[in-house]
């Protein structure tokens, strides 16, 4: 089984992952927690383009999301679901669909390129308003702040458009991190009881 969690910067996925992590093992289900963009070479590559250490243009850093993930998907995502474990996606293609979408890049375009990775049994997106979710990502410079916003308000947008997708649950991360979660396991559980 392969569950992607999404969203904007500060939607609370990671803690989201990590419970459903602990749930699993819980269960005694083999689970493997990954994350994009990964630390293998093109995964530092795009730190630095990300953080803005290196420019690059946006069709560039497609074309690395896309090479990274090549990599992840015959290195680690493949090989864990050939032995039967559940692959927990911290970002994932969904992610590029938003971001690079948001950027100006064609969202069809964006899913043909990433058509070699596997599809996942289910997106869930962790959707609120971005001046909430940067409230709860420490330390900006109060310069970029704005910008920044507006940014991730078109990134969750971007998320938001991808609703008649029909693997896809928006889920409203608004609420308390144990809320939520029993949302997430609900869903998780109707995917994985078919
Ligand atoms: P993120 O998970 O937010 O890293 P961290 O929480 O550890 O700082 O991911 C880093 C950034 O990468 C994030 O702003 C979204 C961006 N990103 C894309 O633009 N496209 C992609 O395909 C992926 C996987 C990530």
């Amino acid at each position: 089984m392969l569950i992607n969690l999404e969203g904007i910067d500060g939607c609370g996925k990671s803690t989201q992952s990590q419970f459903l992590m602990e749930k699993f093992e819980s269960d005694n289900e083999k689970t493997i927690l990954l994350k994009e963009p990964t630390n293998g070479k093109y995964g530092q590559m795009l730190w630095n383009m990300l953080s803005g250490k290196i420019e690059a243009t946006t069709e560039e850093i497609l074309e690395l999301f896309v090479l990274d993930r090549k990599e992840h998907v015959n290195e680690k995502i493949k090989p864990a679901l050939d032995e039967g474990k559940i692959v927990l996606m911290d970002r994932y293609y969904y992610s590029t669909m938003a971001y690079q979408a948001a950027a100006g890049i064609d969202v069809s375009r964006i899913r043909k390129d990433n058509e070699f990775a596997p599809k996942p049994d289910i997106v869930l997106i962790f959707d609120l308003p971005a001046d909430l979710a940067m409230k709860r990502v420490r330390s900006h410079s109060v310069a970029d702040v704005f910008e920044k916003e507006e940014h991730l308000e078109k990134v969750r947008k971007a998320y938001l458009n991808l609703e008649d997708d029909s693997l896809v649950r928006i889920i409203d991360a608004t609420r308390t991190p144990e809320e939520i979660f029993d949302e997430v396991w609900k869903l998780v559980s109707e995917v994985r009881n078919g």
